[in-house]
């Protein structure tokens, strides 16, 4: 069987950790230029590292790093062995392009196979994929994770929402893997073609690629019969299945420590935080071939907690948002998590919504655009304006931040097949 959950005991994983550990710092201190010289700027090198705690000693590696790279530059294998690339557009500037050997092919679809056993899938399970296939890293790590776990997988990717739909229906997954907006998207369509989500055969969502909140999964797990867990991870340091929620527990994600090695930092000064504290999650790889990552600096918050459904494993609590997220309005720091929450909170409300930042003076403003769950009168219908003024309330209350709400009918904000945009910020403009 493949995809098998180790169960080390923390002394043991500790001990392998090292050995990994010193192994790709040689090996990128070898082969990478980039990583040779970032050591020698920070006065370090790989016989330095004598104890997993040394790896502070060693330099951070950012997006900015892997840019400068572009596009093969951080490879630690000549270009022949690196067997895919990926790569991940961003907002702004030229993509940031990763590498796979054969063998990091592998490590990545048993890390997969891993995560979906984690969150309840086991071999012969039907896997709907709505994650993009393509560059992204979402589809296609899926898929070879699903099939190593020896799944039925149908590869549907992103998009043509319809077909999703009848394709739930009629080849009854029991898992669907899935951005846990898109998915939304579906169970719209699902009731618009006249079929209760409860009805269907899904009994597991694996959904990650973006922030979400335990408000959305009760919100989707009370229109289904599926328990909603989360997946975690980035092109940079592999693809999803970095870390993953177990469906038993349901309570943030246990980190493949055999594998990557976190750390979390204070965003402002890089220091360490206190145990247990929130900062910026920070990743090591231990076992990649083609493109290794030191001190990998995420720009996602969260903190890290102890192991629970698997105890070898430290968790990392579900991931507030990115740094690059923080809206600043007016002094008030806010991510779209928040009003995420707040939004759930409200009666009538759908969990569809856009942070819009605009400067009308000198000071920032906040809309938050969202729709009703029914048809409304008109925008100053008093439903609408009920709606309205009850989230501004909830959001002045819970987070001290005045906002402007505008409530829109249903199927007036835009649908990604993707990834959600959750700010659109129109101040630059
Ligand atoms: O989004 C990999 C992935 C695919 C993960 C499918 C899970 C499922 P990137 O496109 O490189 O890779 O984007 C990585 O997405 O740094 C986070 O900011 C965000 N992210 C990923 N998973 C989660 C999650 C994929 N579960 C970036 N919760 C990361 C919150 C997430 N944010």
């Amino acid at each position: 069987m493949s995809g098998e959950i180790p169960t080390y005991d923390r002394a043991e994983l500790e001990a392998l950790q090292l050995r990994r550990l010193r192994d790709t710092l040689t090996r990128v201190h070898a082969h990478v230029p980039h990583y040779r010289q970032a050591f020698a700027d920070a006065g370090v090198e790989p016989g330095d590292l004598t104890s997993l705690a040394d790896l502070v000693r060693f330099p951070f590696t950012t997006k900015a790093d892997l840019r400068e790279n572009y596009p093969f530059g951080m490879f630690a294998v000549p270009r022949e062995q690196v067997n895919r690339v990926h790569a991940s557009s961003g907002t702004t500037g030229r993509p940031t392009v990763v590498g796979y050997t054969a063998d990091d092919l592998d490590t990545w679809a048993e890390l997969m196979a891993r995560s979906i056993r984690a969150a309840g899938g086991r071999p012969g399970d039907v896997v709907h994929v709505a994650y993009g296939y393509g560059l992204f890293t979402g589809g296609l790590g899926a898929h070879y994770g699903a099939e190593r776990l020896g799944c039925t997988v149908i590869p549907v990717s992103g998009g043509m929402t319809e077909r999703q739909a009848q394709l739930i229906v009629d080849f009854r997954p029991r898992i669907i893997m899935v951005t846990p907006s898109y998915f939304l998207a579906i169970l719209d369509e699902l009731e618009a073609q006249g079929v209760d989500p409860k009805d269907t055969s899904l009994e597991i969502g694996i959904f990650g690629a973006e922030p979400w909140t335990d408000e959305m999964r009760r919100a989707v797990e009370a229109r289904t019969n599926l328990r909603a867990v989360d997946i975690y991870g980035l092109s940079e340091v592999m693809g999803p299945g970095v870390s993953q929620e177990s469906g038993e527990t349901q309570d943030g994600l246990h980190i493949w420590e055999d594998h990557f090695l976190p750390e979390i930092v204070d965003p402002l000064t890089l220091q360490p935080v206190a145990e247990g504290d929130e900062g910026e999650l920070v990743f090591t790889s231990l076992t990649k071939q083609a493109m290794p990552v030191i001190r990998y600096r995420t720009r996602d918050l969260t903190r890290l907690l102890p192991g629970t459904a698997y105890p070898t494993f430290r968790r990392m609590q579900k991931v507030t948002g990115r740094t690059d997220d923080m809206m600043i309005v007016r002094g008030v720091n806010v991510f779209p998590t928040q009003v995420e929450e707040q939004i759930l909170a409200v009666e009538g409300l759908a969990p569809h919504y856009t942070c819009v930042l605009t400067r009308p003076g000198n000071l920032d403003e906040l809309t938050v655009r969202v729709e009703s769950l029914t048809d409304l009168a008109g925008p100053s219908s008093d439903h609408a304006t009920r709606l309205g003024d009850a989230l501004a309330e909830r959001i002045k209350n819970r987070i001290g931040l005045t906002v402007r709400v505008e409530v829109l009918a249903p199927h007036s904000l835009e649908r990604s097949t993707g990834k959600a945009r959750r700010i659109d910020d129109r101040r630059a403009r």
